[in-house]
């Protein structure tokens, strides 16, 4: 089905199922420890082996010696895979490094060995034994001391434009009446999802692979995975329906996928890997640290003249930029600007997507940004926002936004929240031990189109199947698409079974960039849309006219059971949603919010604790309030660890992130985080998805951190901009 937006009228407007809020269907099965994850799979033909990964000892250099004979004369131990034995591997269009290090080694902890044992603990001993003898190389591990020869990377699908420029930003900046010209930083961050990258492969005789994996993109890991084994697409089956969170992190296949298969074919049985814990912040991706310099310019009213955002970060090379600038260039008004996007080479682990890439680290410094300009304009800044607020592309004037309620979002939530209460001036509100401070930014995420595909089978009893390869990161997938077929057939929820997350069904959109809810639901119901064709066809009634209603057909004055159309067999329907190209270049889609915080600082000690937090989002039709509201609590929640703690602890010496564990890698968790209001305002975009639908998943991070960064200097009077805020800073 080609989108025809602005499509007015719809069979989803009923709304009888979706926009409920509704528990999701997979809940029991996660509440009950019965949903199948990666590592738990365990019904395949044979004995399943145990694979432990050996990490890199070093961040760059080469393997001068290895000697694996002391792992593989270990009790049980059935292979050790290296790549000297692994044969020639291609490599995966989505890693940066080789997923297989050796003899050349790209990054500490790039995996060197897979040791394959019958137990794990026969596994985890042997690969202890492995020696291995490195030649380290020199390598560049710090930011800040390689930003200065750092490129404009050459532009991609990933990056979009590295660097664009209106009017005369210099100009304009030199002339403004009021200046700010300050620079952030963001640290490293690691995803820290609760369950590891983790694989079973099995391997058929006639050569075809299958992978029970924890992967947010199944068609994309399938392609990666055949690339890399060298083997034909069809004969590789990826099957993830169940993923203990992903953030980015599992966007794409890892060693552990990569060795799993490998070590399968070397020890001739199925084969487990779970990366170990302490080697996933080394191993996989993590959010590139930021350098980011914001000037602004504006007039004594106010209104912004001059806008510039510039970006350094790093990667491995042939690795691409944190897209920091991106919402720059489209939150604010302003006639001139200019925003650019610089990579330095740097030998750490791989950069890469993490919740919200570009935007939720680009917020952190804009929105503060926007904080001091507004304190030097003596204004408030939320007045500040609503005065630079726009309706059309800053960039390109002539292209609108197709729905933008920044304002709403900003004036509904400092009348909820309280805002007036506040004190312009810092360090004026005490409670107690407390100086209290409330804190505000903008959330922005853009809304980006997918092709994604399902297939639907109403069978003889009237029970409805949706199959579709998109996958359920704990973000309430399974939950949305039943919600949109129920109320595209005009079936009770019951009625509806969901199967995800097998490269076998149709291919989606997949999990990633805020994506999956509305371009999913948009695929599952331009199959139904199919489906009901067909129900029309044996029924003998007009498509057009039809309506379908708890379980029955109205038609030209008929009320006939949907079950008719399936007395003697079943039907089945398939089918795609895309988007027209001209969609994305005649009107931006984007989604917006504002984000609200109170934190009170301990007087003595400097420790932040966060007392309130609100979000008001307008991101399209909310699917499922319930599961929406989830996502952006939970988005919350990760902006707070983003503002107060998460780091990833660099040894710029040697290279590696230190705390890479749970316990060193600071998260908040329950205690750190009080009562969380999020509101949805209404909007249906009716040029977003046919269910006029949008995401919200990274929406509720973008803008957090600034948020709470801000609220801290409300409280104390000092501005800290360089993440995450911890009470040293304080001090
Ligand atoms: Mo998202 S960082 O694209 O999973």
């Amino acid at each position: 089905m080609k989108f025809d937006a602005p499509a007015t009228t719809n069979p989803i407007d009923q709304l009888k199922v979706v926009g409920r809020p509704l528990n999701r269907i997979d809940g029991p099965y996660k509440t009950t420890g019965t949903a199948p994850y990666a590592y738990e799979h365990h019904e395949v033909p044979g004995d399943i082996a145990y694979g432990v990964v050996v990490g890199a000892g070093i961040a760059k250099g080469r393997i001068a010696s290895m000697d694996t004979r002391a792992a593989q004369a270990a009790p049980g131990v059935l292979a050790v895979v290296t790549a000297r034995n692994a044969g020639k591997l291609g490599k995966g269009k989505m890693n940066t490094a080789k997923l297989l290090g050796g003899p050349q080694i790209d990054h500490y902890h790039q995996a060197v060995a897979l040791v394959v044992a019958q137990t794990f603990e026969q596994a985890r001993a042997a690969a202890e034994l492995v020696q291995v003898r490195y030649e380290a190389a020199r390598g560049a591990f710090d930011l800040s001391a390689v930003k200065d020869g750092a490129k404009t990377p050459e532009p991609n699908e990933n990056t979009g434009p590295t660097e664009t420029s209106v009017g005369d930003f210099e100009g304009a900046y030199a002339a403004a009446p009021v200046q700010l010209d300050v620079t952030y930083t963001t640290p490293d961050q690691s995803h820290a999802m609760m369950e590891p990258h983790a694989t079973l492969a099995v391997w058929n005789d006639d050569g075809a692979l299958t992978v029970w994996t924890a992967n947010q993109m199944i068609d994309w890991g399938v392609g990666d995975l055949a690339r890399t084994l060298n083997m034909p697409k069809d004969k590789v089956r990826l099957i993830s329906p169940f993923i203990g969170g992903g953030f980015g992190g599992k966007l794409f296949v890892r060693a552990d996928a990569v060795l799993a298969a490998l070590g399968a074919r070397a020890a001739k049985r199925p084969v487990k890997v779970a990366l170990q814990r302490p080697l996933i912040a080394n191993n996989t991706t993590h959010r590139p640290a930021t350098i980011q310099r914001i000037r602004l310019g504006a007039g004594k009213d106010g209104r912004l003249t001059a806008v510039a955002h510039e970006s350094w970060s790093g990667d491995l090379p042939g690795g691409g930029p944190e897209t920091a600038v991106n919402q720059t260039r489209l939150l604010y008004a302003g006639a001139n600007r200019m925003t650019g996007m610089k990579l330095a080479v740097l030998d750490l682990p791989e950069g890469n997507a993490m919740r919200a890439p570009g935007e939720a680290p680009g917020m952190m410094a804009l929105e503060v940004a926007m904080d001091e300009m507004a304190e030097r304009l003596g204004m408030d800044p939320i007045a500040f926002r609503i005065l630079n607020d726009t309706q059309v592309d800053p960039e390109k004037p002539s292209r609108p936004f197709t729905q933008r309620q920044l304002t709403q979002c900003l004036q509904q939530g400092a009348e909820r929240f309280g805002w007036k209460a506040r004190q312009a001036r810092p360090g004026q509100q005490r409670d107690g031990r407390w100086l209290v401070g409330l804190g505000v930014a903008a959330a922005f995420r853009n809304n980006l189109l997918q092709t994604s595909g399902a297939r639907v089978r109403l069978d003889t009893k009237g029970m409805l199947t949706v199959d579709t390869d998109m996958t359920d990161i704990g973000t309430g997938s399974y939950t949305i698409l039943a919600q949109t077929a129920a109320e595209t057939m005009g079936l009770p929820l019951e009625r509806v079974t969901v199967r995800l997350g097998d490269s076998l069904l149709p291919v989606s959109c997949g999990s990633g960039g805020q994506w999956g809810a509305a371009n999913s639901t948009a695929g599952v119901y331009a199959a139904c849309m199919a489906l009901r064709k067909q129900v029309a066809e044996r029924l003998g009634v007009d498509a057009e006219q039809a309506q379908f209603v708890d379980g029955q057909v109205v038609a030209g004055g008929r009320t006939v059971p949907l079950t008719q159309a399936v007395a003697d067999r079943e039907l089945v329907a398939e089918d795609k949603i895309e988007y027209p190209k001209e969609f994305s270049e005649k009107a931006q889609q984007s989604t917006f919010g504002a984000h609200f915080v109170e934190v009170g600082v301990d007087m003595a000690t400097c420790e932040v604790r966060v007392r309130r937090m609100l979000a008001v989002c307008a991101a399209g039709r909310i699917l499922n309030p319930k599961t929406a509201r989830s996502q952006v609590i939970g988005a919350m929640t990760m902006g707070v660890g983003a503002a107060l703690m998460e780091d990833l602890a660099l040894d710029k010496r040697r290279g590696f992130f230190v705390n890479h564990d749970l316990a060193a890698y600071e998260v908040p968790v329950h205690a750190d985080i009080p009562h969380q209001e999020v509101v949805f305002l209404d909007e249906t975009d009716p040029m977003s998805t046919p269910l006029k639908a949008k995401g919200v998943g990274e929406l509720g991070i973008c803008g957090v951190a600034a948020a709470v960064a801000n609220a801290i200097y409300n409280a104390t009077g000092v501005r800290v901009r360089d993440y995450p805020v911890t009470l040293d800073k304080l001090l």
